[in-house]
C-alpha cells in the first residue's frame, strides 16, 4: 500500500469520500488525537483486516479538555503518526478546530447520566466534547466500522449509547487494551512520565485489581498515587490516578 493521502480541508475530504476511490468500499475508521502508539496501531491493524479503506483522523479536540494546560501539553507528532500509519491506512484526515467547529461549539451532544460520573465528575464537560466530536467525525467519514479502545471504557460505552440513541449507521467495534510488558496500559500521556514515575506507574493496573474498590484505592494511595476514583460498573473496575503530575486511567475485569 502506498503512503496514506492526507486531507487537511473538510471540503476536500468530503469530495474524496463521495468520489470513485470510495465507491462500493467498506470503510474502517480510527478516530485519534494523534501521538499514536502500539495501542492505536492495533486498532489500525484490525481496521485494515476488516475493511477495504481505512481512515485515520488526527485531531486534538479542544472541547474535550477541561484543563487548558493539558490541551497545551498534549503531544502533537503528525509526521511520526503518518509514518506509523503507513501501510495500514489509506487516508488521514487532519482538520482544523475552526473547520470542525464552524458553530463555535454552540451545538453539542450531551448525555445526561453516565457522562456525569467517574471521568465526567472529574472532568466536567469532557464527554460533551468527546461525543460531539465523534458525531461530527462519523458524519464526515461515514464508516462501515469504527474502532475504539477498551482502555477508555466509559468513552466507549457512551459512544455506543450515542450510536444507538441517534440510530447512527455503522458498527462500533471495541478493541482490547494494549499494555507494555510491565502491565501499564499504553497511552499518549505515558510519554510525559519522568522515568522514575514511569517505573512506579506499572503498579497501577496491579493494585487496581486488589480486593474491593476501597481496598484498591487505599493500596494505590499507599504506593504514592493520588486517586481520583476507583469504582465498579458492569463487572469492570475502573480507576483514575495521578502520578508525577500525569493523569492515568485504566480498567480491569473483576
Ligand atoms: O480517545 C480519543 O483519542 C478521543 O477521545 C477521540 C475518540 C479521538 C475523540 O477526540
Amino acid at each position: 500500500m502506498s503512503a496514506p493521502r492526507l486531507h487537511e480541508s473538510i471540503a476536500a475530504w468530503r469530495a474524496e469520500r463521495a468520489g470513485p476511490r470510495f465507491a462500493g468500499c467498506t470503510v474502517g475508521f480510527v478516530p485519534t488525537m494523534g501521538a499514536l502508539h502500539a495501542g492505536h496501531r492495533a486498532l489500525l491493524e484490525r481496521a485494515r483486516a476488516e475493511n477495504d479503506r481505512v481512515v485515520l483522523s488526527v485531531f486534538v479536540n479542544p472541547t474535550q479538555f477541561n484543563d487548558p494546560t493539558d490541551l497545551e501539553k498534549y503531544p502533537r507528532t503528525l509526521a511520526e503518526d503518518v509514518a506509523l500509519a503507513r501501510g495500514l491506512v489509506t487516508d488521514v484526515i487532519v482538520p482544523t478546530a475552526e473547520e470542525m467547529y464552524p458553530d463555535g461549539y454552540r451545538y453539542r451532544v450531551s448525555e445526561g447520566e453516565f457522562s456525569r460520573e467517574l471521568e465526567g465528575a472529574h472532568r466536567p464537560g469532557h464527554f460533551d466534547g468527546v461525543l460531539t466530536v465523534v458525531l461530527k467525525l462519523l458524519q464526515l467519514v461515514q464508516p462501515t466500522r469504527s474502532y475504539f479502545g477498551e482502555k477508555d471504557w466509559q468513552q466507549l460505552a457512551l459512544v455506543r449509547g450515542m450510536a444507538t440513541a441517534f440510530f447512527l449507521p455503522g458498527e462500533i467495534v471495541a478493541c482490547p487494551t494494549v499494555r507494555d510488558a510491565d502491565g501499564l496500559a499504553l497511552s499518549s500521556r505515558n510519554r510525559r512520565l519522568a522515568p522514575a514515575d514511569r517505573a512506579r506507574a506499572a503498579a497501577f493496573p496491579k493494585l487496581l485489581r486488589a480486593g474491593t474498590p476501597e481496598a484498591a484505592a487505599q493500596a494505590l494511595r499507599g504506593a504514592g498515587f493520588e486517586v481520583d476514583y476507583v469504582a465498579e460498573r458492569d463487572g469492570v473496575r475502573l480507576g483514575a490516578v495521578r502520578i508525577g503530575g500525569v493523569r492515568l486511567i485504566d480498567n480491569v475485569r473483576v
